[in-house]
């Protein structure tokens, strides 16, 4: 075995639910990298800064961050345009303090990956919390029509705002008649154990044919998900946004090609463990 090991993360809080080490080390056990390690890391908010200097200090390369730390790192660490654009940083390298945000390209590059059409298309985006501003972040460079929809008017207002997006912000009654060709779920609705619930009420048709895409990957199949299929749609779950962003933070600390199957395969199984 060779020696020291290089050691990378996710520093969450809480964490243990977490399919990132499992997808990882497949990945280093894949590529024969014996030298890596990926660790859950449990942090509260309170001591944030000074534990990512200890880890910085303990030979680790770089972390993941996760719930609640995306926001609070863009003050820790050099965040790049991305992070700053989408006001959050869930990947750090320690070696040159950049904070990054690879949920962009985990997401369009999921898209991308299941040949889901984005130049001039309508997409309706449902949320405005971080996840829904790196979609809509994505989605706007990539040159889709971008509507969206949430509870809480004034925040979408503000996304739009803040990201100078030729965006429209829709009530979701009216967001039928903009008739989007993918609706995302941005919010965590639906997740477990609320398995019954939905963004899209029960009592508004779905948009028919629309493609659905849900970043809620716990169940893999959603409520919202069976709804676009029921009004003839194509449903796909958040798993391989998951696994992508996390391929992107491999591919920055590590330089080496993220093995995609194997880290699909690990995060499959994690989930169903
Ligand atoms: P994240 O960073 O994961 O996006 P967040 O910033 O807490 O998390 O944002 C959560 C999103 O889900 C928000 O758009 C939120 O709507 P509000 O802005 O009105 O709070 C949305 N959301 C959460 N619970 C919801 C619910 N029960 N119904 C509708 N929207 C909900």
């Amino acid at each position: 075995m060779s020696w020291p090991i290089r050691k990378v993360g996710a520093v969450g809080w809480p964490i243990e639910h977490s399919l990132s080490p499992a997808m990882h080390n497949a990945a280093f056990a894949a590529l024969g990298m014996t030298d890596w390690l990926y660790d859950k890391i449990a942090i509260p908010p309170d001591i944030l800064k000074l534990s990512l200097r200890e880890l910085s200090d303990h030979g680790y390369v770089g972390v993941n961050l996760t719930v609640p730390h995306k926001e609070a790192a863009l003050a820790l660490t050099k965040p790049d345009e991305l992070a700053r654009a989408v006001g959050a940083v869930n990947t750090i390298d320690f070696r040159t303090r950049v904070g990054t945000n690879t949920d962009v390209l985990g997401f369009i590059s999921d898209l991308r990956a299941h040949d889901v059409p984005l130049e001039g298309q309508r997409v309706l985006l449902l949320g405005a919390g971080g996840a829904a501003r790196a979609a809509a972040y994505g989605l706007g460079r990539v040159g889709a029509e971008l509507a969206i929809a949430n509870r809480t008017t004034e925040r979408a207002e503000r996304l739009v705002a803040d990201l100078s997006l030729d965006a429209r912000v829709l009530s979701l009654e009216e967001a039928v008649n903009f008739a989007p060709a993918l609706i995302v779920n941005c919010t965590s609705v639906g997740m477990f154990p609320k398995t019954d619930e939905s963004p899209w009420p029960g009592e508004l048709p779905f948009p028919a044919g629309a493609t659905a895409y849900d970043m809620v990957y716990r169940p893999r199949r959603t409520r919202f998900l069976a709804q676009a299929e029921m009004a003839g749609g194509r449903a796909i779950g958040g798993l391989g946004m998951l696994v992508r962003q996390g391929a992107a933070a491999f591919r920055i600390w590590t330089g080496v090609e993220p093995p995609i199957d194997v880290m699909t395969h690990a995060a499959e199984q994690a989930l169903g463990a």
